[in-house]
């Protein structure tokens, strides 16, 4: 599922006193049109505004969107120079990688461009010269909210080392024929996503235990995010296709082109445009822009939906009253016999009745309407610690 803005107006600047300052027009993710920057920071009394020109990178301050995303130099020199952890890789490494980009290699293709498997020189700490696996991620979009991506993803990538979320290993910026190409390269999932198990057909059925563990890699990979950097981040898209699976079905996070930093102590929330994706949002995001890890917080419990039931977030497939998973779902939650009947048929009843209760009810509580009624993912982790570690599995 591709991402799409939600049809709002950009809310930017917003102050404590609810003046708005200013509206844009929404941006499509991968398009032409940018996320509007504006001030610096918020103004106080509970509101933050956040902007990509000003937050965009804690080592250069010289470097701000605009400027870094017309030429290759300047990325070059902000990441090149000082970001030793990334590796760069010249174009024609990454042609020969991926056999020249092959329909044959590629993994797939989300809003931001085709990604394609590979295999790179690579040297290793442990294992010396070897060869690895790579997903290459090709920026397609010309416009400034595909450079934005590229370098949110980056910037948030660079400084993050978590076992639940994805590696960036390095990256290219190089002007050929087709104009500036601007490459990620990941470290290959074998699983790929949970998208894929979950909802596409031939794969083997997610076991009942495997859903558990995803349910909870991905709350830890939320709480580091959340809380256990210098800095606080909203990843603001979370969803099955952004959580890929190593060969052990240990689920990572990926995706952090849409990512942005959490408010500042003393602010409440950023004011930024409303990205995302359909059916992964929370309402209050949606309404007003205004972005909290709350917003992460609904994702997650969506997901557990999905992962109970098979079903996506949002399918236009089904009949009207079942498209919106959780409004479909919320009826049969809190009644062991109701909750039989919205459980993925696929697990043919192989799962242990009080602990998809269980989850049932966690999913409820990071979906309240109120945002701070919704727990931490730090309470999230703790209750999914407690369910998977129950003598009922
Ligand atoms: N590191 C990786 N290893 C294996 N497969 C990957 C990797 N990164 C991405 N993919 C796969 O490539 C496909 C495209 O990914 P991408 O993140 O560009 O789009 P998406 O998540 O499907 O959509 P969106 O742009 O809305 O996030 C997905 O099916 C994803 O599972
Ligand atoms: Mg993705």
């Amino acid at each position: 599922m591709k991402c799409f803005p939600f049809p709002l107006w950009e809310k930017e600047g917003t102050s404590s006193k609810g003046e708005k300052s200013s509206c844009w027009p929404l941006f499509r993710k991968g398009s032409s049109e940018g996320e509007p920057t504006s001030g610096t920071s918020g103004t106080g009394g509970g509101s933050q505004t956040a902007s990509t020109a000003t937050t965009f990178n804690s080592h250069s301050q010289s470097v701000s969107y605009a400027s870094s995303s017309s030429t290759s130099s300047s990325v070059m020199e902000t990441y090149g120079s000082k970001q030793n952890r990334l590796r760069v890789f010249s174009l024609s490494e990454l042609k020969v990688a991926t056999r020249n980009f092959s329909h044959e290699n590629s993994l797939g293709e989300g809003g931001f461009g085709c990604v394609y498997k590979g295999l790179v020189a690579h040297r290793d700490p442990y294992k010396g010269d070897i060869q690895l696996d790579v997903a290459v991620k090709q920026l397609n979009s010309r416009g400034q909210q595909g450079h934005k991506e590229w370098l949110a993803e980056v910037k948030y990538l660079e400084r993050v080392n978590h076992p639940n979320l994805v590696k960036l290993i390095g990256y290219c910026v190089e002007d050929d024929d087709r104009g500036q190409q601007m490459l990620l390269v990941y470290e290959f999932m074998p699983k790929i996503s949970l998208e894929v198990h979950l909802f596409r057909k031939g794969l083997p059925v997610l076991s009942w235990q495997t859903r558990l563990n995803i349910a909870l890699g991905v709350a830890e990979g939320l709480l580091y995010l959340h809380e256990g950097l210098d800095i606080q981040i909203i990843l603001r898209d979370l969803k099955p296709s952004n959580i890929l699976l190593d060969k052990d079905y240990t689920p990572k996070l990926s995706d952090f082109g849409l990512a942005r930093q959490g408010p500042d102590a003393g602010h409440s929330h950023v004011s930024t445009a409303v990205v995302g994706t359909m059916g992964y949002a929370a309402p209050e995001y949606i309404q007003t822009g205004h972005l909290t890890a709350k917003n992460d917080v609904w994702s997650f419990g969506i997901v557990l939906l999905e992962l109970l039931t098979g079903r996506r977030a949002l399918d236009s497939n089904l009949p009207r009253n079942e498209q919106y998973l959780m409004d479909w779902c919320k009826p049969y939650i809190g009644d062991n016999r109701k909750l039989r009947k919205i459980m993925d048929q696929r697990l043919g009843g192989q799962y242990d009745v009080e602990t998809a209760e269980r989850i049932a009810s966690l999913a409820c509580q990071c979906t309240l309407k109120i945002a701070k009624s919704r727990p931490k993912m730090r309470a999230v982790v703790e209750a999914l610690k407690e369910i998977v570690e129950s003598p009922h599995l």
